[in-house]
């Protein structure tokens, strides 16, 4: 294949890559996007294939992309949408592995091969570095994995955290200037494994500190320094496509830790060099046995007849009740009776990002009667009824009207400027931050008791 060739093939996949990410953020567009980034990866496996210094191992390859692929086919029918954060973790750990090995393989070239010492420490840089990003990568994700999947239960911190890790990180870059110095390949081989022992500590004491309830943005984090540790493999393997894929998959994966890190209201320097969760704060002395609206499901129907626009704003415990199927039911009927309905979506609603959104889709809710949380904030004033289901910290208004609350500062769904507010739930308990929630006691609001798909199975009956 001529060089011409290869490099339209991989601007082309490159290009289709970037459709594929746009796609991919909006959900009316996602097939799309996902269509997009298919093609891409298929057009760069063929090119890399057939480019002729692996054609010679043509076999092995299609051996692993259909042993892949089947693994890949059973992984995916089989996974719950609540497990898809430890699977993304332990495929993150097989990047991070890949770009280890494949450092270790460019260093073995490099010292076997006389004509490579001529690429200088330019190149022993892009393999000291490639290793040890994927070397974090790879302990991290594994150590997430396990954390995800209940198989490490606690949550672990040495003294002085953050000091620890940037000893940790500086001893690194020592070793790195004397790696690059010095021609002697044992001493060099010596600076390298050490790197590398050092690094899996680094990598572990960045992820075991991390609270299970934070993990997912943990895991977008790890799935940045996947795609920057696959972004040095490229430069060492001198291909420009893994150099652009990794820098795309390393930057949207930084990009999403933000936003996640914004809307749950946490510190994104904190988290990328494994920050401690906050402790959770116990409810209010002042808000036990405060007063608060209860209504029964009869009374409910009642006002949801009556109103001529409804918001529904659904959160984790939506999820975990599995109600989406009869939320999306009461939602068709009320249109039925020509009531406007809209869901509105907080970026962190759930556990996982996308979580509503995926729930919804799986449910058939239209994409365009979902929102997200800056198109809907500024119509709760005029809307009759907001049904808050499941939901909890991400409806907060003490994060707006308590400068000393934990969540001071989080933006949330306005949902208490709407008429009415009924909230579904099974008890006052707390939500994911373990902080009271003055929405539960404001005038307008009304709490209506139990396990979310019971109550909307009921409503469904009645309405
Ligand atoms: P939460 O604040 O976690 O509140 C969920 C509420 O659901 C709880 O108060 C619980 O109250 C109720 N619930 C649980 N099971 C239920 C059931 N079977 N039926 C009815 N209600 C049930 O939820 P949220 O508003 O979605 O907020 C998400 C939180 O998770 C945010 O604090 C966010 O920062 C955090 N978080 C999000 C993510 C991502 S990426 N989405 C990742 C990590 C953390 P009862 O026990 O009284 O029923």
């Amino acid at each position: 294949m001529s060089s011409g060739l290869v490099i339209s093939a991989y601007i082309i996949s490159a290009i289709l890559f970037i459709f594929s990410l746009k796609g991919l953020s909006k959900h009316n567009t996602s097939k799309q996007g996902n269509f997009f980034g298919i093609i891409g990866m298929a057009i760069a496996l063929i090119t890399t294939i057939l480019i002729q210094q692996i054609i010679h191992s043509i076999i092995l390859i299609f051996i692993s992309m259909f042993i892949g692929g089947l693994i890949g086919i059973f992984l995916s029918k089989k996974i719950e949408m609540t497990k898809m954060p430890e699977l993304i973790a332990i495929l993150h750990s097989f990047v991070g592995l890949s770009a280890v090995l494949v450092g270790i393989n460019s260093y073995i070239n490099y010292i076997l091969n006389p004509v490579m010492l001529t690429e200088g420490s330019l190149y022993l840089i892009e393999i000291f570095i490639g290793i040890f990003i994927g070397t974090i990568t790879f302990i991290g994700s594994l150590i997430a994995f396990g954390k995800l999947s209940g198989k490490i239960k606690s949550q672990l911190s040495f003294p002085y955290h953050h000091k620890l890790n940037a000893f940790i990180f500086g001893i690194c870059c020592l070793f790195l200037y004397f790696f690059i110095s010095n021609d002697i390949v044992l001493i060099q081989i010596i600076l390298l494994t050490t790197m590398v022992v050092i690094a899996l500590l680094l990598g572990a004491n960045l992820v075991l500190s991390i609270s299970g309830a934070d993990m997912p943005v943990i895991v977008s984090m790890l799935n940045s320094y996947s795609g920057w540790a696959a972004a040095a493999a490229g430069f060492t393997l001198q291909n420009d496509l893994l150099i652009i894929t990794g820098s795309l998959v390393g930057s949207s994966g930084a990009i999403l830790s933000y936003i996640m890190c914004k809307a749950m209201n946490r510190s994104f320097i904190n988290v990328i060099f494994g920050g401690l969760t906050q402790n959770k704060i116990a409810i209010k002395q002042e808000d036990i046995g405060r007063k608060y609206n209860e209504i029964s499901i009869e009374k409910l129907i009642k006002i949801l007849k009556n109103s001529s626009s409804i918001v529904i704003t659904p959160g984790y415990g939506m999820a975990v009740a599995q109600a989406q199927h009869s939320v999306a039911k009461i939602s068709q009927k009320l249109q039925q009776l020509g009531v406007k309905v809209f869901f509105g979506i907080h970026p962190v609603a759930g556990r996982l990002p996308g979580h509503m959104n995926v729930l919804l889709a799986e449910a058939r809710v239209p994409y365009d009667l979902v929102l997200e949380m800056e198109e809907i904030n500024d119509d709760f004033t005029n809307t009759d009824t907001v049904l808050v289901i499941g939901a909890n910290d991400t409806v907060n208004p003490a994060a707006q009207e308590d400068p000393n609350s934990p969540i001071s500062g989080m933006p949330v769904l306005e949902v208490w400027k709407a008429r009415h507010v009924i909230v579904f739930k099974r008890s006052m308990g707390s939500g994911y931050s373990g902080i009271n929630n003055p929405l539960f006691f404001k005038q307008n609001t009304y709490m209506l008791f139990g396990d979310a798909k019971n109550t909307m199975d009921s409503i469904l009956k009645l309405i």
